[in-house]
């Protein structure tokens, strides 16, 4: 009976994770999300028939919430874990298409630190409060879910100056991920980060045509990077494609780094 704990899973990715992993019956997947009731009436709604999920209430910028989180979990699971997904991140709209040149000195400080909050700090308590859980699990292992925009080389290579805050605290939670696999590899615990691709979560919808314009500079240094790409990828498939590299992961290729959701560096 694999248990599984995952954050950010009231919609998209999260979500994603959510319906996929829930499908086996064999697997118990506890979940954390903001909006309790919104949650468990969208799972009566679409998964009704489902007996091996649960939803506790929690935020990562809420330290007592996570442990609260621990407590439930541990109660359900016998106090062990085996695999935790990191999918709650705070994808600010502010920069998100410019660069750290084109915006106000106050409201980028302003949104650093929100990002930085929830993106770093709510994932090293996350963390740290979950390793005596994982530590008594099979499996052991903690996913973070990053991005390719976190990646020095990527971001190099395409010149992608937008959505500095969002990349900069990701990068960080890379680092995170590094630290914390220092710290437990020899306990034999996994702790990697991943980044599913670029998916269709509506997060280009509604866009004023300036950002249209912004967004379609990005996607075509997308298509010089990986000419194969034709946009974001379903949730469903960018789920597997995360779950197979998850399923497959081990301390000694995966620990303390970012890979896509093929595995390696090719992040599209
Ligand atoms: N979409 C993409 O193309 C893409 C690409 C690369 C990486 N990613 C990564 O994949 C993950 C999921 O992305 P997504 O597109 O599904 O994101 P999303 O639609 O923005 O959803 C983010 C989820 O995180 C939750 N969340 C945000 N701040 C939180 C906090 N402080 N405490 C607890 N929960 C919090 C949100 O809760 P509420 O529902 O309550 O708002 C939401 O459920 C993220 O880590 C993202 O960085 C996404």
């Amino acid at each position: 009976m694999p248990s599984y704990f995952i954050t950010g899973a009231a919609r998209n990715i999260g979500y994603g994770f959510l319906r996929q992993i829930s499908a086996d019956p064999n697997n118990t997947v506890i979940v954390l999300v903001r909006d309790k009731p919104a949650t468990d009436t969208r799972i009566s709604a679409e998964m009704s028939d489902r007996k091996n999920i649960s939803v506790i209430q929690g935020d990562l910028t809420d330290i007592q919430s996570l442990k609260t989180a621990v407590e439930e979990t541990s109660k359900i699971t016998g106090g062990s874990l085996d695999v935790l997904i990191a999918s709650a991140a705070y994808t600010g709209d502010y920069a998100r298409f410019d660069g750290l040149g084109d915006l106000d000195i106050e409201r980028l400080g302003a949104d650093m630190h929100q990002h930085f909050e929830s993106n770093v700090m709510g994932n090293i308590n996350l963390f740290n409060l979950f390793v005596p859980l994982i530590r008594n699990g099979n499996l052991k292992k903690v996913v973070a879910i990053s991005t390719g925009l976190s990646d020095l080389d990527l971001i190099r290579k395409l010149r992608i100056a937008n959505a500095a805050p969002y990349s900069i605290t990701k990068a960080a939670l890379n680092m995170v991920v590094a630290k914390f696999h220092a710290q437990y590899a020899d306990e034999g615990i996994l702790f990697m980060a991943i980044c599913p691709g670029s998916v269709a979560t509506g997060n280009f919808d509604n866009l004023t045509p300036e950002q249209e314009t912004k967004a379609g500079v990005m996607f075509q240094k997308f298509i010089k990077y990986a000419p194969h790409f034709t946009g974001p990828a379903p949730i469903e498939d960018a789920v597997k494609d995360v779950l197979q590299v998850v399923d497959k992961a081990t301390i000694e290729t995966n620990g303390g780094i970012l890979v896509s959701h093929f595995g390696n560096k090719q992040f599209l």
